[in-house]
């Protein structure tokens, strides 16, 4: 609509006066505002702008690729993809509390993004996917701390850049809206929330590239299934999780003791709140029958039928 070009002009113009002929860094990590971003400064300032995409090992399947085939291959911004898996996964070694887990993946992806962006020569500025709600929530939050979030791409707080946050005045609808008007695809912009932390707190205790693969491809299966059955725009979050029990079962005519995975799926407005969504019963079947099927070392498949409160959304 006629607002959100004016606002994409408006932003352009002021991006370009800022800026002027510096050099502005962005971390990009596969979701919708820092992409959003992306492309927008791309469109303002072209070849002065330089990404950086950490690929911490614990995104969904085939996802990394899908970031860089759309931003780096359709769009044409300056990409530079750092394979960080094996630093991710030896920190993570061992760890099996999920507020240190969550610690260890913010602080890596800080040193990582650090020793890339130290490569560099010559950056003034730092842009950032900020909203509107993180802009009132680091404001006025006087709530205790449920989980310590962390959002891929914070700013590595002994650097000295100046920033550029032109999301700040919006919601998330209307970056959505925004991605959109700047020609994204319809898929990622309307993308499903991913946690900063990734995988890495979809495998409860321990994280290993074993069970990684575990949850990326039971992941993979159940997005599929809810697309294909026409849900993906009704279910506002949806994954799997391994909880990392082991349970008896039978294949052919062989005993198994292999792993459970826990679907959650929920219906919100913001993720503050929660319901868990009611798929069709034929629809949980195909699922399930799919994951066993399909996914290795999977004899068993359950269903997360809590609300938050008293659950929260992620199990970590
Ligand atoms: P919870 O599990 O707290 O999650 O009910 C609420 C929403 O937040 C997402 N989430 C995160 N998002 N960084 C993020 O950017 C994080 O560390 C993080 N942890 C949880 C979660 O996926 C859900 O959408």
């Amino acid at each position: 609509n006629w607002s959100m070009t004016d606002f994409i002009d408006q932003q352009i113009a002021k991006i370009r006066e800022t800026v002027g002929d510096k050099k502005v860094l962005l971390g990009l990590s596969g979701g919708v505002d820092s992409s959003v971003v992306g492309v927008l400064l791309h469109k303002a300032i072209g070849t002065q702008l330089t990404s950086i995409f950490v690929d911490h090992g614990l995104l969904r399947k085939n996802e990394a690729d899908q970031v860089m085939d759309s931003l780096k291959g359709k769009f044409g911004l300056n990409i530079i993809k750092v394979d960080a898996q094996k630093r991710f996964l030896d920190k993570l070694a061992g760890v099996t509390d999920p507020e240190k887990k969550r610690k260890i993946i913010g602080n890596e992806f800080i040193q990582v993004f650090n020793d890339e962006a130290t490569k560099l020569d010559g950056i003034d500025f730092l842009a950032q996917g900020t909203l509107y709600t993180d802009v009132i929530e680091s404001g006025t939050s006087t709530a205790q701390t449920i989980k310590s979030h962390h959002n891929v791409g914070g700013l590595p707080e002994d650097m000295q850049f100046k920033l550029i946050e032109p999301l700040r005045t919006l919601f998330k609808d209307e970056v959505r809206e925004l991605g959109e008007k700047l020609g994204m695809p319809h898929d990622l912009v309307w993308r499903q929330p991913f946690p900063g932390p990734g995988l890495g707190i979809r495998v409860i205790g321990e994280v290993t590239e074993d069970k990684l693969q575990i949850v990326r491809d039971s992941d993979w299966v159940l997005r599929d299934e809810i697309a294909k059955n026409g849900l993906d725009e009704k279910i506002w979050q949806y994954f799997t999780v391994l909880p990392g029990i082991r349970s008896v079962g039978v294949m052919g005519d062989g005993r198994t003791y292999d792993y459970t995975i826990g679907i959650r799926a929920v219906t919100s407005i913001d993720g503050m709140t929660a319901d868990f969504a009611q798929i069709p019963w034929d629809v949980l079947q195909k699922i399930s029958v799919r994951i066993v099927n399909e996914v290795d070392h999977v004899n068993r498949v359950v269903y997360d039928i809590t609300s938050k409160p008293p659950a929260t959304i992620e199990w970590e």
